[in-house]
C-alpha cells in the first residue's frame, strides 16, 4: 500500500478508471459512507434554498465528483448501499463492460429520478470518471479542471458561475481554498450556498478564512460523520500522528478504527443560523484557529 504525506492510503488509480466498477469494489470493503450520511444534509440545504429563493431545481456544483456518487443520491431514489450492489453485478472487462453498465446506468437514471431532484454539474481532474458520469446520465454538466493548479478557462467559468449550491464530500485535502476560491470568484458575486464534509486531518482554516474574506459565515456542525473504516493499521498510525501534529483528539472516533468528517456550511450572512435548525443539528461560528497550518494541507 502506498500512503500520501498525510498518512492516507493512496486509492488515485480507483478515480481514474474508465468504469466505477474499482471505485465502488474498493471502497464498498471499506464500509465508505459518507456520501450516504451527507444526503439528508445536501436535501435539507436544497429545501432551504428552494425555499429562500423560489428556485426550483437549483444548480448544485460537487467538486470532486468522481463517477457522480453524490448526483445519483440526489437525483435518484437510491442509497450507496444499493449502488455498491449495482455495480458488484458486472461482468466482463474493458470496453463491453463499459458500455453495459452505461445501459444499466441509463436506464437507472431514466426510472428511479426523483422529479424534485436538483441539477448536478460535476467538477473533477480525472477525466475517465466525468465522461462516465455524464454519459450514464448522473451529470447534467461537467467541468473537467484542476483549479488547484490553473485559474479556469472562459468556457470553465461560464460552467462554474452557474453553481447555486457547492457541495463536497470527500475532496478537501485533494483540493484547498485554492479551487473554493476560483469558484466563487467565477460566480461574479452571487454567492453560492457551500456545504463541505471533511476529514478532521484537514485544517478547514484556509478555507474558512478565503470564505470569510468574501463576507460568507460558516459553521461547523456538533457532530461527526463516520467516512471510511482505516485501510490498515499502517493507515491509521499514520493519521493518527497527522492528527496529534494538529491537536485533534481521536478518542472514541479515530482510534476506533473510523476515519471522522465534519460538516461545514458556508453562506451569505443574511439568515446564516436560521437554516441550520432545519439541519437537525446545533453548530457554532467556525473560527479560524490562531497559528494553525493553513494552506495545502497534504502538505
Ligand atoms: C476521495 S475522491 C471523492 C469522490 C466522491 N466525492 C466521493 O465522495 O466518493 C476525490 C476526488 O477528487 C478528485 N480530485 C483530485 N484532485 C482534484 C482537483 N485538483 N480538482 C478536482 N478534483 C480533484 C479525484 O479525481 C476524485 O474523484
Amino acid at each position: 500500500m502506498d500512503f500520501d504525506t498525510t498518512g492516507k492510503v493512496c486509492l488515485d488509480h480507483i478515480y481514474t478508471a474508465p468504469d466505477p466498477c474499482e471505485y465502488y469494489s474498493t471502497l464498498g470493503r471499506l464500509d465508505y459512507c459518507i456520501p450516504q450520511l451527507a444526503k439528508p444534509y445536501f436535501e435539507t440545504l436544497l429545501d432551504r434554498y428552494r425555499h429562500s429563493t423560489g428556485t426550483p431545481s437549483p444548480m448544485v456544483l460537487d467538486i470532486g465528483c468522481s463517477y457522480g456518487v453524490n448526483a445519483a443520491l440526489l437525483k435518484l431514489d437510491l442509497s450507496l448501499e444499493e449502488l455498491y450492489e449495482h455495480y458488484s453485478t458486472v461482468t466482463g472487462a474493458g470496453g463491453p463492460r463499459r458500455n453495459e453498465l452505461l445501459d444499466r446506468d441509463r436506464a437507472l437514471a431514466r426510472t428511479r429520478r426523483v422529479p424534485t431532484g436538483p441539477r448536478v454539474v460535476g467538477l473533477d481532474s480525472s477525466a475517465p470518471a466525468l465522461s462516465y458520469a455524464a454519459a450514464a446520465g448522473f451529470l447534467d454538466g461537467i467541468v473537467h479542471a484542476d483549479l488547484e493548479a490553473h485559474d479556469p478557462s472562459p468556457a470553465q467559468r461560464t460552467a462554474l458561475s452557474t453553481a447555486e449550491i457547492v457541495i463536497s464530500t470527500g475532496c478537501v485535502g485533494y483540493v484547498t481554498d485554492q479551487t473554493i476560491t476560483r469558484i466563487i470568484d467565477a460566480t461574479d458575486g452571487r454567492m453560492p450556498w457551500m456545504a463541505h464534509f471533511v476529514l478532521r486531518m484537514f485544517p478547514f482554516d484556509a478555507i474558512g478564512e478565503s470564505l470569510a474574506d468574501r463576507g460568507y459565515e460558516t459553521v461547523r456542525l456538533e457532530r461527526l460523520f463516520r467516512q471510511r473504516r482505516f485501510a490498515s493499521p499502517e493507515e491509521q498510525s499514520l493519521v493518527l500522528d497527522t492528527l496529534s501534529d494538529i491537536g485533534v483528539d481521536p478518542t472514541g472516533t479515530e482510534d476506533s478504527g473510523w476515519l471522522h468528517a465534519e460538516l461545514f456550511l458556508s453562506r451569505p450572512p443574511v439568515g446564516a443560523s436560521r437554516h441550520l435548525a432545519d439541519l437537525g443539528a446545533t453548530a457554532t461560528p467556525f473560527r479560524v484557529r490562531s497559528g494553525s497550518g493553513a494552506g495545502s494541507p497534504r502538505g
